[in-house]
């Protein structure tokens, strides 16, 4: 069920029986010579979706941009600052809370989004916390989930790809937008990526990247590590159906948790 699709008495008719909604979030940046501009946007959007139609959970808009500003040496990418990021996520949970939203997940595409996007949260409970009758305690709970944190997910990423899914442009994600979008492959001959060292992973995993001119000049065509040459709808599917019993059963726990 897409809130964009719904009517104000269908969200109203939901909020009869659910207070929880999933929030796709991704990122607008160049992923290497074949992947789409909005990988990172398409893959949270396909898994949410897919959730929410096999488990009648609804889903909200996507927020399609993140933070890449790190990408930004590259045509196409569009970013957003951590704290214009911030001021987004606050907005938009704002708004769910005023309809009776208590629970928002958030599956999230990219690695960049994760900190602003945790840091928004504790600003958005810092709101109750304030307040000195502790009567007025907010039901409201935020969760950033980024799909690759799913075990199964993970462990096919390996089983797959290997050393070549590397850390960006990798042919998992990839492969999930040419599972949703098979109109739009690009089929592009490239070398094998630079291995990349554990010091690496250490200091730079999770995008905690420099400015975009020093991260063209170390990552030329935009791939860290990667091969998404391999990609294929297949795999993508496979990943896609691997995730969604994984992705209910943490929403699940994560609406039940207990509440003061
Ligand atoms: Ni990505």
């Amino acid at each position: 069920m897409r809130l964009a699709l719904s009517t104000w008495p269908e969200v109203e008719a939901y909020l009869e029986t659910s207070k929880g909604i999933i929030v796709p979030i991704g990122s607008m940046e160049q992923h290497g010579p074949n992947g789409l501009i909005a990988t990172d946007a398409i893959c949270a959007e396909e898994i949410a979706l897919a959730t929410g139609t096999a488990h009648g959970v609804l889903v909200g808009p996507t927020i399609t941009l993140g933070v890449a500003q790190f990408n930004l040496d590259f045509p196409g990418t569009v970013t957003l600052r951590a704290e214009t990021l911030m001021a987004v996520i606050r907005d938009y949970v704002r708004s769910l809370v005023r309809h009776g939203f208590e629970r928002v997940f958030f599956l999230n595409g990219h690695g960049g989004n994760i900190a602003p996007a945790n840091a928004a949260f504790q600003d958005l409970y810092a709101d109750a916390s304030f307040r000195a009758d502790r009567a007025g305690a907010s039901p409201l709970r935020c969760r950033l989930r980024s799909w690759w944190e799913y075990e199964g997910a993970n462990t096919l990423r390996h089983d797959l790809y290997g050393e070549d899914e590397g850390l960006h442009a990798t042919p998992s994600e990839v492969a999930i937008t040419q599972a949703a979008y098979p109109d739009a492959i690009k089929r592009v001959e490239m070398a094998k990526p630079a291995r990349l060292s554990p010091g690496y992973y250490r200091d730079f995993g999770g995008d905690r990247h420099y400015d975009a001119v020093h991260h063209r000049h170390w990552f030329p065509d935009g791939r860290i590590g990667s091969d998404p040459s391999l990609a294929t709808p297949e795999a993508g599917r496979r990943l896609l159906e691997i995730l969604v019993p994984d992705v209910i059963a943490d929403y699940e726990a994560f609406l039940a948790e207990d509440t003061p």
